[in-house]
């Protein structure tokens, strides 16, 4: 297993220093002047416009509901008690201190509503990047104001991506540890299987083996299972009085042998700096702790770009010729409701440029270079059905980036739902359709490349597979507010049933419980909450989530440290 983690290490190190030529040193992109997509809305689309732009309405209303939810984490009574009894501080304010500024790529925020086990906010757990001294870091903070920051199976599935995340885009990782372990509740769901609790464990030792940094802030109670975690990071601070690691508290030591021991004897902060060694750092205050890791952040061996060689190279680049708010009218409400992918396209890219590729072919996918931010980027995205022609021309434009080493976006609306087969021709066309699609799931599995997906409408079947889905592994997968994700979309449910001429009734009712069902469980918060996608982002900050996750993934390029990595990972 951990040469597979090597080796999968090794294949993405040599990716990731493919996609680094650019940008090393003093070079120079080279220019072109790319086409302008000069496409405003004409009044043929008007209707259509409006219909996706209610709904966007709608959608948005939802994601302020959500966000509000979360906003309020475990509740009133448990942030008093976090903030007034405890005296900690919470999450939002323990990043005003940790990071440069509030620019901060949540991932995730709604993962945990809507669960059969109830609504856990964060999942109980808050993950996203954020700049530590100029340098892109995944932060994973327990929320102890929703339930102690116990885990539960959510919270665990959250800290993995969050470490997978870090792992696949090489960024240092820093936890904010505040937890009391397993909620005990569910630890059938979280403690044996391998995708669970002790996997977090074994990422953290193969993360420091990858040379990925960690750093973890002992900033409350860590227990049983919360305590594994800050041990095994790299460098950790401690706060006195604030921050605990043990692996039983002092009412487990009473009930064992009835002797009355404090918190800080069992596991304080004097102890483990002083005694134990546990910890690297003792900080008398979650303000001083900040610093520290601020600091322990700046002996990590990056090089990172002069600032105002990044801020010239900012100013040159041209906003697009389009507001991105004309984005809310452009997300399709339904399938049905799709316009032009291309004046999405022209709403994202700079200066709306886009050098198409294959303009002429297999036109229900648009194929083409722009540049995002001054990212150069190859954009795939759907316009329509699939097909056969769609997705050769898709396959050749993924080899092609992957040989020029340029990062892939995908835009995706796929079709509700497959085409039946009623006829020889149909079969013919499908099998046709299948073995083209078959081929460009293989170049977006075997692409080297950087890839983020942004769900803009339908993620429905095996199209969405081909569209780089969450199963093939892109760097980032987003949703905006109007996605929908299932096998089918709802009104298709006819489609996965098997005909049934004599109980035509029967029939009818299992369609219409199928629909309803796939309506409810297709929503994009609805997949938010069970953590399929890195989170639903509004469309009209979509260019901005974008640019941020190219610069994200780009950051691996200037850590000196790495160098040393290949020939290493070559002798295992
Ligand atoms: N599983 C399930 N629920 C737990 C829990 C656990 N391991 N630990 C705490 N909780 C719940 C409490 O029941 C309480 O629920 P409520 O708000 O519905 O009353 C809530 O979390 C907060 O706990 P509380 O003790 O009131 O808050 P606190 O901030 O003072 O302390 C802990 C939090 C986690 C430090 C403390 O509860 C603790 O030490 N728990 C035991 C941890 C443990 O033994 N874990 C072993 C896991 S293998």
């Amino acid at each position: 297993m951990h040469r597979c983690m090597l080796r999968f290490a090794e294949q993405h190190w040599q990716g990731s220093v493919r996609c680094m030529s650019s940008t090393v040193g003093k070079r120079r992109a080279l220019r072109g002047l790319f086409p302008v997509l000069d496409l405003p809305l004409q009044p043929i689309q008007r209707h259509v416009y409006e219909a996706n732009l209610r709904n966007s309405i709608a959608c948005h209303k939802k994601y302020t509901e959500f966000r509000e939810k979360v906003r309020k984490g475990g509740g009133e009574n448990a942030i008093s008690r976090h903030t007034q009894r405890n005296r900690k501080l919470l999450v939002s304010d323990r990043l005003k201190l940790l990071l440069d500024d509030e620019e901060f790529l949540e991932l995730s925020p709604f993962a945990g509503l809507g669960l059969a086990y109830g609504d856990i906010p964060s999942a109980g757990c808050l993950t996203g990047i954020g700049r530590i001294n100029g340098l892109w870091c995944v932060i994973i903070a327990n929320d102890a104001t929703v339930k102690g920051g116990t885990g539960y199976p959510i919270t665990v599935k959250k800290q993995l991506r969050a470490q997978e995340i870090a792992i696949q885009n090489r960024l240092p990782c820093v936890y904010l540890a505040d937890s009391g372990g397993a909620f005990l509740p569910l630890q059938s769901e979280i403690f044996p299987d391998k995708n669970q609790g002790g996997r977090t464990f074994y990422n953290e030792a193969i993360m420091s083996a990858m040379k990925i940094p960690q750093v973890a802030v002992v900033c409350g109670s860590c227990t049983a299972g919360g305590a594994i975690m800050p041990t095994m990071a790299e460098e950790t601070v401690m706060v006195n009085r604030i921050g605990t690691i043990f692996l039983g508290g002092p009412p487990l030591v009473k009930a064992a042998t009835g002797e009355e021991v404090t918190t800080e004897d069992l596991g304080g902060a004097r102890l483990h700096a002083e005694v134990s060694g546990g910890v690297d750092h003792f900080a008398w205050e979650e303000k001083e702790a900040f610093t520290y890791t601020r600091n322990i952040i700046s002996t990590l061996n990056f090089q990172l770009p002069e600032e105002e060689e990044d801020m010239k190279k900012r100013k040159a680049e041209e906003e697009p010729l389009y507001s991105s708010e004309e984005l809310l009218g452009l997300a399709p409400q339904s399938y049905t409701y799709s316009l032009d992918v291309k004046m999405i396209i022209s709403r994202l890219t700079d200066g709306s440029c886009f050098q198409e590729f294959k303009a002429r072919y297999g036109t229900t996918l648009v194929t083409g270079f722009a540049k995002i931010h001054g990212n150069l980027v190859g954009i795939v995205a759907n316009n329509g059905e699939l097909s056969h022609e769609a997705a050769l021309k898709g396959t050749h434009f993924i080899q092609l980036c992957d040989q020029r080493d340029v990062p892939l976006v995908f835009l995706q609306n796929t079709a509700p739902a497959a085409p039946l087969t009623l006829s020889t021709e149909q079969a013919e066309m499908n099998s046709n359709r299948l073995k083209a699609q078959g081929s460009m799931m293989s170049a977006v599995a075997c692409a080297a490349v950087p890839k983020i997906t942004v769900v803009i409408g339908g993620c429905y079947g095996a199209d969405s597979y081909a569209m780089c889905g969450r199963a093939f592994d892109p760097n980032f997968l987003f949703l905006w507010p109007n996605a929908r994700v299932s096998m089918t979309a709802p009104g298709h449910a006819a489609s996965l049933l098997s005909p049934n001429d004599e109980q035509e009734d029967e029939q009818k009712k299992q369609e219409e419980k199928l629909n309803r069902r796939l309506e409810e469980e297709s929503s994009a918060f609805f997949s938010s909450g069970r953590l399929w996608d890195d989170g639903v982002i509004l469309p009209q900050h979509t260019r901005k989530v974008l640019s941020d996750s190219l610069d994200i993934i780009k950051q691996q390029q200037y850590q000196l440290s790495a160098e040393k990595l290949r020939p290493t990972l070559l002798r295992i």
